[in-house]
């Protein structure tokens, strides 16, 4: 069976989720027949760098797109005609793609300065796409570079990385840059709906929405996670999923915030253990809970972030977020979150290293709450 992520790998720009801006200028290039002839993409992992690498390989060499003026101006690939099923499929001559993580790309590099003056085989660009191109050695850089300055007319290269930072900027500042943004929790929803949907998968909002949250804005990981645990269970419950990957849904951190607010010592050192004893990870937790604060407190001193964390947070949650945080009646009970979060994150170090991991996190909170 075809992995999910690969299954529902966007097949137009349109299908891009959360990267408008790239989708606009891309489509714009594509309508007029104005590739550029390198483009670096960058931007955290799963967020559609190598998708719209394919993509930018389809429209330069689809053949309905050279025939079909009409057609050209969606500035989209055709999918249908052998280019971009053969792209597709990765098996298009004309597509060469280099993982310069394997083997740093000695080889690769060489072979692209033989390979690169020889015209296309069957089509009319030959795209080059060089996945985590930072990784590559100084040498195979400098032969990059030598080809990046007097790219052949027929050259296309999509450079592709998530660590932008060790780029050198002679290569950069031959590229036209694409930073890809890690995808909004709302938008990575959407997309596990829609393949539920499809795949006649049965699961529970609250569960696909902690699937999201844990993916940290990757839509793969999102994709992959819906993947494994679909093969494990019949209906996906937010139980089931808190428990495979071991991380509370944001009602148990919520709770916990709302003992804290509440100055509720006693229900506060359960709530910990039950969550300790079904086997949560508590480091996690405790981070989850340092977020759910900081948001609490902030979204008190600014109310216009609540437009940020809408993009981040479920309705359900933004809503207990906005209800704590009007809790905070006076500066007393700021400062008391102010202390409450420092002791968070000083127990956050202290538990990553700690054979006890619930101590620390069990005395911040004792600390912080005895009277
Ligand atoms: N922006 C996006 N819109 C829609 N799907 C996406 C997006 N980003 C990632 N995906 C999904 O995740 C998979 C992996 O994405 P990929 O392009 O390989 O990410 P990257 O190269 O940035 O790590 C895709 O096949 C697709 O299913
Ligand atoms: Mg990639
Ligand atoms: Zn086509």
């Amino acid at each position: 069976m075809l992995a999910l992520y690969r299954k529902y790998r966007p097949k137009n720009l349109s299908d891009i989720l959360g990267q408008e801006i790239i989708v606009e200028i891309l489509r714009n290039a594509a309508k007029t027949d104005k590739l550029a002839h390198a483009y670096l993409f960058y931007g955290p992992r799963g967020s559609g760098k190598t998708t719209t690498a394919r993509l930018v390989a389809k429209i330069a060499n689809c053949e309905k797109r050279q025939k079909d003026e009409k057609f050209k101006i969606s500035g989209e690939p055709c999918n249908g005609c052998r280019s971009c099923r053969e792209t597709d499929e990765g098996r298009a001559l004309d597509v060469i793609e280099i993982d310069a993580a394997s083997n740093r790309g000695i080889d690769e590099i060489r072979n692209l300065k033989e390979g690169i003056r020889v015209s296309p085989a069957l089509s009319r660009y030959k795209i080059y796409i060089i996945d985590e191109v930072h990784q590559l050695t100084k040498d195979a850089f400098n032969a990059l570079l030598k080809t990046l300055e007097e790219p052949p007319a027929h050259a296309i290269f999509v450079l592709a990385t998530t660590e932008y930072e060790k780029m050198p900027a002679t290569i950069v500042s031959r590229t036209q840059r694409f930073h890809f943004k890690r995808l909004p929790l709302v938008k990575i929803i959407e997309k596990l709906k829609t393949i539920s949907a499809a795949e006649k998968i049965k699961a529970d909002d609250d569960a696909l929405e902690l699937i999201a949250a844990s993916a940290e804005g990757s839509l793969r990981d999102a994709e992959s996670l819906l993947d494994q645990i679909f093969g494990l269970e019949e209906k996906i419950t937010l139980e089931s999923v808190e428990n495979i990957i071991g991380r509370v849904g944001f009602k148990k951190t919520s709770q916990m915030a709302e003992l804290l607010f509440n100055n509720d010592l006693q229900k506060a050192l359960s709530h910990l253990a039950k969550i300790n004893e079904e086997g949560y990870n508590l480091v996690q937790f405790n981070k989850d809970l340092i977020h759910y604060l900081r948001r609490v407190l902030a979204l008190k001193f600014s109310s216009a972030l609540e437009s940020e964390f809408k993009k981040e947070l479920i309705e359900a949650e933004l809503q207990a977020v906005k209800k704590h945080s009007q809790m905070l009646g006076s500066p007393a009970d700021e400062q008391k979150t102010v202390n409450l979060i420092k002791s968070l994150i000083r127990a956050y170090t202290e538990m990553r290293y700690s054979p006890f991991v619930i101590v620390p996190l069990e005395v911040a909170i004792i600390e912080n709450l005895k009277k």
